[in-house]
């Protein structure tokens, strides 16, 4: 059994495909080619974001985000210390510091009532992670950052796809970021991202600095980076577009029915009310993790563990937070595991990876 079953939906979208990878192969336009504006058009379109800009990856949409905002040396960027490195990664890379507020034990997104009291003057940004494909408490983290006039980037890594209170993930807040590596709800067949405004002077300014802050050709009016997205990636993601409702259907019954399976076995995490959750894993907590894994493991089931460190644990993140405790984050980075998960899992599969869970506890 696959992780993430990437072959199934392969086959089910191979003419469409291949056909969109062969246009771009006759007309060679590998760089900035049609594709890109084209998917920059339909994913604004989806999403309800003005702007759309594509670049290399997730981490680089972090980066061109933060750099269109200004943060700079010295500056601070709220965050969650429960999240995929590269959330915190950017912010240091600029020589900001990545200011962590602890997360909601159920639901594993930062807890929007503990921000304010991170807030400093040096504060320069709001940056919430929709963890696991779940917004994180959008409005309340809005309206901090209106009354601070502090810019929200939410990192939708692993939300596209997602709601809060009937509006997309990436069209939350003043800046959006996703990834479009392989394993995420919109994969792609190599690195990808995107970015996400609605604010014209913010999506020019990200323009730029993708490629080498030109305003013009050979014009370097800012310091900017290499980090388009290539045609090829974005053709993938065109044809990947045709079936990408039904994946998102597919992905909340799924994720809905392993709720109603695992909720009396395990604890399971929340999903708010007037949200969805896109499932980019689908993650559950247990008591003895690394004998369950190899439980799981023993029968066929491949599981993976997002995250085993919360980030003020990591070497290379835990400067200046030594001594310090986050206890929900660090509860969760012993607990949690993730279990298969895609839109091509079917009843059978579902049924006996919860066995399994059953018989691994
Ligand atoms: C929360 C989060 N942020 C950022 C990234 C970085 O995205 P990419 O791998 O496309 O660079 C990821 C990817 O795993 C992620 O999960």
């Amino acid at each position: 059994m696959d992780f993430i079953d990437l072959k199934t939906q392969y086959a089910a979208l191979r003419e469409q495909i291949n056909a969109r990878i062969q246009a771009v192969l006759d007309h060679g336009q590998y760089i900035l080619g049609p594709e890109v504006g084209q998917l920059e058009e339909r994913l604004a379109a989806w999403t309800g974001a003005r702007h759309c800009v594509a670049v290399a990856s997730g981490t680089e949409a972090l980066l061109i985000a933060l750099m269109a905002l200004g943060v700079k040396p010295g500056d601070e960027v709220v965050t969650t210390p429960f999240t995929f490195a590269a959330t915190a990664e950017m912010i240091a890379l600029l020589g900001a510091r990545p200011v962590y507020v602890d997360v909601e034990e159920d639901t594993a997104n930062i807890e929007a009532a503990r921000i304010e009291a991170a807030i400093t003057p040096r504060t320069r940004a709001i940056m919430p992670v929709s963890l696991y494909g779940q917004p994180a408490d959008m409005d309340e983290i809005n309206a901090l950052g209106a009354r601070h006039r502090l810019p929200v980037i939410e990192d939708a890594a692993q939300s596209f796809g997602a709601t809060y209170k009937g509006r997309k993930s990436c069209n939350l807040s003043t800046v959006a970021c996703t990834s479009f590596f392989p394993s995420k709800p919109l994969g792609c067949y190599g690195d990808g991202g995107a970015l996400f405004t609605s604010d014209d002077a913010l999506a020019q300014a990200m323009r730029e600095i993708r490629v080498h802050g030109q305003s013009g050709r050979y014009r370097h009016t800012r310091i900017g980076v290499g980090g388009r997205m290539d045609s090829i990636q974005c053709a993938v993601l065109l044809a990947k577009l045709e079936r990408f409702d039904w994946e998102v259907r597919q992905r909340a019954t799924i994720g809905a029915h392993y709720d109603a399976l695992l909720g009396p076995l395990v604890k399971t995490l929340a999903v708010r009310p007037d949200r969805t959750s896109v499932y980019a894993q689908y993650t559950v907590r247990v008591p003895e993790r690394e004998r369950f894994e190899r439980e799981m493991k023993a029968r066929g089931i491949p599981t993976a563990v997002h995250y085993p460190l919360s980030l003020h644990q990591q070497p290379a993140y835990r400067a200046g937070w030594e001594g310090r405790s986050f206890p929900a984050a660090e509860k969760l980075a012993c607990e949690v595991i993730s279990l298969p998960m895609h839109a091509d899992l079917d009843e059978a599969a579902q049924q006996k990876i919860v066995s399994a869970v059953k018989a691994s506890l």
